[in-house]
C-alpha cells in the first residue's frame, strides 16, 4: 500500500513502457490540451520546416516531470511524418553509443534525448558538430599518428527534454533553434484531460468528479491520469464502477492526498522546514538530509509545485515556509512553532514570506 501510494503521485513513469500511459498520449498537436503558446510556436516551426522540405530546427523542451515533454516529442515526429528514436542522457554512456544512434537515423528523423542535461562531456562533444553541421568527427588511431575524420550524417532534428534549462551547458543550449518551457496546467485544462482519459479507458465520470481529480493533480497530466485510475479502481470495488464526487473524496482520503493535492511526502517536507528549521531559511542539502531524499528529487519533483502554491519561497539564504504553508499544516493538526525572526542583516526576507502568505 505504501509502495502503491508513493507511486501514485510520483511524476516519473512507473515503467517507461506503461501501455495505458501510451494509449492516453495525445497523438497530434490538436489533441494536445493546454500549453497554448508552446503549441502556437511549435506549429509555426513545424509548418515552416514542412514548407522548406527540411528537417525542423532542434527543439529543447523543459519543465517539471509529467507535463508532456515526451508526448510533444512524439507529436513533433508525427506531424513531420518522420520516425522518432528515443534515448536519454544517462543511457548514452560513450561517444561511440551516440555515433551508433546518429548514423542509424534516416533523413529528417527526430532524435529524442530525455534528461539531456545528464549527457556526459565526451558524448556532448560528439553532439555539437552533429547538431550544427550534421557531421560526425571520429578519431582514428592513437598517439601521434591519431587523426580525426569527418563523416557526414543525414540531416535530423534533436528534441531534447530536461527538467531545468539551467542545467544544460551553454554550448549545448546554443545549438537549439527553439526552446519551449512547459508550465503547470490549469484546473480547467486538467479537467479536460481527465474527461478525455476517462473516455479512452472507458470510465463513466461526472463533471464534479473530474474537477475534483483535476484540483488534486498538482497541475500535472501524468498525475491526474494516475489519480483517475486509482479512483476508477475504488469506484469499481466500493460502488457500481461509475465515478462520482464521493468516490473521488473517498479514494483521496485513502491515498492521503489532501485538497491541495499534497501527499504525505509534501507535508513531511513542509513540516520539516516549519518544525525542524523554524520555517527557514534552510538550505536544500540540509532539507534533503533530514528527509532522506536526493537534492535533485526535492528540487525537481516536490519544490516546483509547492513554489507555485506559494507554500515555500526560495531566498538566497535558503527555502522558507510561508504563512500559507503554516496555515495548511495547522488545519491538519501539525504543531506550528514560532517562525525564526529575520536577522537584522537580512531585512525584507521575512516580510517577503509574510506578504506571500497574506493572501490566505
Ligand atoms: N497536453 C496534454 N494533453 C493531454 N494529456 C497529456 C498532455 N501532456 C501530457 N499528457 C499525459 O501525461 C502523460 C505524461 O506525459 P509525458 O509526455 O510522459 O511527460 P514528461 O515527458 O514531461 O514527463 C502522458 O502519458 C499523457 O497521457
Ligand atoms: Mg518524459
Amino acid at each position: 500500500m505504501t509502495d502503491d501510494l508513493s507511486r501514485v503521485l510520483a511524476p516519473d513513469p512507473v515503467e517507461p513502457a506503461d501501455a495505458v500511459e501510451g494509449s492516453l498520449r495525445p497523438r497530434t498537436l490538436a489533441e494536445y490540451i493546454g500549453q497554448r503558446e508552446v503549441k502556437a510556436n511549435l506549429s509555426v516551426l513545424l509548418e515552416a520546416a514542412r514548407g522548406r522540405h527540411e528537417p525542423a530546427d532542434h527543439v529543447l523542451l523543459y519543465g517539471p516531470p509529467g507535463l508532456g515533454k515526451t508526448t510533444l516529442a512524439t507529436i513533433i515526429a508525427r506531424e513531420l511524418g518522420v520516425s522518432v528514436r528515443y534515448t536519454s542522457g544517462p543511457a548514452v554512456e560513450r561517444p561511440g553509443d551516440l555515433a551508433a544512434i546518429l548514423t542509424a537515423l534516416d533523413e529528417g528523423d527526430v532524435l529524442f534525448i530525455d534528461e539531456i542535461h545528464r549527457l556526459n562531456r565526451a558524448v556532448e562533444e560528439i553532439l555539437y558538430p552533429a547538431m550544427e553541421d550534421f557531421a560526425l568527427d571520429v578519431m582514428i588511431g592513437k598517439g601521434p599518428s591519431a587523426r580525426s575524420l569527418r563523416l557526414s550524417l543525414k540531416p535530423f532534428t534533436v528534441v531534447g527534454a530536461t527538467t531545468r534549462a539551467g542545467r544544460i551547458s551553454s554550448p549545448l543550449r546554443d545549438r537549439f533553434g527553439a526552446t519551449y518551457r512547459l508550465d503547470f496546467y490549469t484546473d480547467l485544462e486538467l479537467t479536460e484531460i481527465v474527461v478525455r482519459s476517462a473516455g479512452i479507458i472507458g470510465v463513466e465520470i461526472d463533471l464534479a468528479a473530474a474537477e475534483a481529480i483535476a484540483r488534486r493533480g498538482r497541475g500535472t497530466p501524468r498525475i491526474v491520469n494516475r489519480l483517475l485510475k486509482r479512483v476508477r479502481d475504488h469506484a469499481q470495488v466500493h460502488g457500481d464502477g461509475r465515478v462520482h464526487l464521493a468516490a473521488v473524496i473517498d479514494a483521496m482520503q485513502m491515498l492521503e492526498i489532501d485538497d491541495e493535492g499534497l501527499d504525505s511526502t509534501d507535508r513531511k517536507l513542509l513540516a520539516a522546514i516549519i518544525q525542524k528549521f523554524a520555517s527557514g531559511p534552510v538550505g536544500v542539502a540540509a532539507l534533503a538530509a533530514v528527509l532522506a531524499e536526493e537534492v535533485e528529487t526535492i528540487e525537481d519533483v516536490y519544490e516546483p509545485f509547492l513554489l507555485r502554491l506559494g507554500f515555500i519561497d526560495r531566498t538566497p539564504q535558503g527555502r522558507i515556509a510561508t504563512d500559507l504553508a503554516r496555515a495548511h499544516l495547522a488545519r491538519r493538526g501539525f504543531e506550528i512553532p514560532t517562525p525564526r525572526r529575520a536577522e537584522p542583516d537580512m531585512p525584507g526576507l521575512w516580510e517577503d514570506s509574510t506578504n506571500g502568505g497574506a493572501r490566505a
